[in-house]
């Protein structure tokens, strides 16, 4: 019997991390979790840093990082270093293991954000448009990812650029479901602004992806291909649950809730293509909202 191929992941406790533990277990490959948590498959960060990577992993993903729209936290700059650090010193941490690693793993996969371009609504981006931070968020995505480099090194760094996150149990559509269903959803204002997305099966897929391809390096942007706006989004939302969507949540609300520059991720957006995924050869089996709202929530009523 051939041995089990381990896939070290940081984060893999959280909604994308463990979607992608069950995804890549149910592909056959084993996996190991780095966690501030104890656990019988957790690893701490201290253990990384004193015996570095465990043996023979083949890949390491890294999804660590603090909730930024955690309603419960203000945004002070306490809770802004935390969101950064968590980021930042962890890619720092892995890139390290696999410099000092004799037996390299064959990929390093990180996550960033679309956040790293500035919201414009006539720019297109794909993944060669220059990126230059002009905010906390989009200098933290710089910096996120400037900290997974490991130049030089025998092993493929790769960086998905992701988009919100839909899947029925977690993040945005976790937020929404409540509202919507009792038909007290509707669009953040002012709903125009693009809203870049992606299916949690197709993130699990793109880094299945990157881990399986040998010629992927560099950024990916992890949006699906079919461009909507926040108005869009609410009402294939609203439709695939058989309700309206009505009652808009006005930009000044979220301004006090969150702070205005945390509120920008949900009332600014940007036009964010997937070019060099579709280049790459990736197939999208959720490319459009309304079949990927319909799925999440067919699921939820099970
Ligand atoms: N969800 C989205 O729509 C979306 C979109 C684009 C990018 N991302 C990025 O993807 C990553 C994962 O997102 P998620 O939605 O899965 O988040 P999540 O559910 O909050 O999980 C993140 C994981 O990170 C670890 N973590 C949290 N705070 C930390 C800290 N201060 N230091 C070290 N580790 C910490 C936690 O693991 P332990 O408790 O086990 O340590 C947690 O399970 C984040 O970096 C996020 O910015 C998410």
């Amino acid at each position: 019997m051939s041995e089990l191929r381990t896939v070290l992941i940081a984060g893999g406790t959280g909604f994308i991390g463990s979607h992608l533990c069950n995804f890549l277990r149910k592909n056959g490959y084993g996996i190991q979790i780095i966690s501030r948590m104890p656990g019988p498959l957790n690893m701490s960060w201290n253990d990384l840093k004193a015996k570095g990577l465990p043996e023979k992993v083949h890949a390491v993903i890294n999804v660590a990082g603090q909730n930024v729209l955690d309603m419960k936290q203000r945004w002070t700059a306490g809770f802004k270093q935390n969101v950064y650090n968590s980021r930042i010193n962890t890619n720092k941490a892995l890139a390290s293991a696999i410099i000092k690693a004799t037996k390299k793993p064959k990929v390093f996969a990180t996550i960033s954000g679309v956040g790293i371009y500035e919201p414009n609504h006539f720019i297109e981006y794909d993944e060669t448009s220059e990126v230059k931070g002009y905010d906390f968020l989009s200098k933290m995505c710089l910096d996120w990812e400037k900290a997974a480099q490991i130049q030089g090194s025998d092993c493929r760094c790769v960086n998905i650029r992701s988009g919100v996150v839909l899947e029925r149990d977690g993040g945005m559509i976790q937020q929404l479901y409540l509202p919507f269903f009792f038909g007290l959803g509707g669009p953040v204002l002012p709903g125009t602004q693009y809203l870049p997305w992606i299916h949690m099966e197709d993130l699990c897929r793109m880094f299945l992806f990157c881990i399986e391809n040998d010629n992927i390096n560099g950024n990916l942007n992890g949006v699906a291909p079919q461009i909507i706006s926040n108005a869009e989004f609410s009402k294939a939302f609203a439709n695939a649950m058989n309700r309206p969507s009505l009652i808009p949540v006005p930009e000044f609300m979220l301004n006090i809730i969150l702070g205005r520059d945390r509120a920008t991720m949900l009332t600014k957006g940007q036009k964010v293509l997937p070019r060099r995924v579709i280049d790459m050869g990736f197939t999208y089996k959720y490319p459009s909202i309304d079949e990927a709202c319909r799925e999440i929530l067919q699921k939820s009523l099970k």
